[in-house]
């Protein structure tokens, strides 16, 4: 399949459109669908109506209309765009006060907002580890953190998926200072790193620990603080915590939490922190509407749950296959990718949007569904998600 070009097309065009064919014939070209709509469980997608099972707005807080009314109500005082860097003159009160928020609602000293958690985890690992440092990450970390690895001057290594017999072997090597850097929840697999273990091999080496809580904080815990409450983990025990405002918060952003001087350091030596432009304030101030709601309504959580169980019962009546996972995100390994573009067009065309993620985000044969749960689904949207996946899958054979 090839990508035409125009007869002057220059030979760096026609490089990479040479790549470009590769990649469709291989069925790995990614197209950006145009959505119409809010975020929300309904969404209209490329023009059709559809259920979406895509989203990482686990609470459904992404057009909540509260938070929608505070950024009509605070736009004209807090006006659009945030005009420089933190460090000069782009940090806003509503971002001084998210930071506070988020600290106390974490039970941690201080905490730092960032644009997004790929730039947290850029800074985080470019400032933190330096040359003569490890990094030993699990080997399913977010790409942010491999290119954060990458950033920094340290040496980096992996350890098996939530293999501590392998962390410990890395462990055991020495280095100036050995970070261990995993995801809380894995974003592809939906499992959940063992965090109480791997905070007990950190103190057992001299090894600090730095994770990555996107898919964790707003949801793990009772009362959505993230790893941290879910594994009962003291600031000394987890000392750098990453969690993301544009998931389960359903807003935008990130932030950072821990001692005040991690904070402090961040502030002075993180390059992806100073040389950017600070988020809008009036995310910031979305983003702190969103918070008060979770902090003051932590039965929301419940909601996501129990249609995480709902979903898992249903899917235990089928010959269909998840894999072990007790979060939102379910994911129903194809192992190939002809088949898993096929199995996803049937469930478009059924009306159900569902994540297909296929090489380089997984490994090759492991393409899959990645299905993921929000408190605003109804138990109808989940039973038509399974009879859907019911009908998509199993012609597939
Ligand atoms: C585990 C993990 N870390 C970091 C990120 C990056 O967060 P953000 O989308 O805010 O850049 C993501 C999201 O894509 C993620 O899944």
């Amino acid at each position: 399949m090839s990508i035409s070009l125009n007869n002057q097309a220059c030979p760096l065009e026609k490089a990479l459109a040479l790549e470009l064919s590769d990649k469709k014939a291989q069925g790995l070209y990614r197209e950006r669908a145009v959505v119409d709509s809010p975020q929300a469980s309904h969404i209209v997608f490329n023009k059709q109506s559809m259920l979406n099972f895509s989203s990482n707005d686990y609470l459904g807080l992404a057009n909540r209309q509260h938070a929608i009314e505070t950024i009509k109500s605070k736009v004209n005082s807090v006006g659009f765009g945030s005009g420089a860097s933190h460090l000069v003159s782009g940090h806003h009160q509503a971002h001084q006060q998210l930071e506070g928020e988020l600290a106390s609602f974490q039970n941690r000293e201080a905490a730092l907002t960032f644009s997004s958690g790929y730039m947290a985890n850029l800074a985080i690992l470019q400032s933190l580890a330096k040359k003569g440092d490890v990094i030993i990450s699990d080997k399913l970390n977010h790409a942010s953190l491999i290119d954060g690895s990458q950033l920094s001057n340290s040496d980096s290594v992996r350890y098996a998926h939530c293999d501590l017999a392998s962390l410990e072997r890395r462990l055991k090597k020495s280095a100036r200072h050995k970070w261990v850097v995993t995801d809380s929840v894995f974003s592809m697999d939906g499992d959940i790193a063992p965090l109480d273990q791997i905070a007990g091999l950190c103190k057992k080496y001299s090894a600090h620990l730095i994770v990555d809580d996107a898919h964790g904080f707003g949801v793990l815990g009772h009362s959505g603080q993230g790893c941290c409450e879910y594994f009962n983990l003291s600031q000394g025990q987890l000392p750098v915590v990453m969690g993301t405002l544009g998931k389960a918060l359903g807003g935008y952003g990130a932030f950072v939490s821990g001692s005040k001087v991690l904070i402090d350091y961040l502030v002075q030596t993180a390059r992806p922190y100073i040389y950017t432009t600070a988020m809008p304030a009036i995310v910031a101030e979305a983003n702190r509407d969103n918070l008060d709601f979770l902090s003051r309504n932590p039965q929301i959580i419940d909601r996501l749950n129990q249609n995480i169980g709902r979903f898992k019962k249903l899917i235990k009546q089928t010959s269909l296959k998840l894999l072990e996972s007790n979060t939102a995100i379910q994911p129903i390994v194809i192992g190939n990718t002809q088949a898993l573009i096929r199995v996803s067009q049937r469930l478009k065309d059924d009306g159900i949007l569902v994540g297909a993620i296929r090489p380089p985000t997984v490994a090759a044969n492991t393409d899959r569904l990645r299905i993921t749960l929000s408190a605003a689904h109804t138990n109808d949207d989940i039973k038509k998600l399974v009879e859907s996946l019911k009908k998509a899958c199993v012609s597939d054979g």
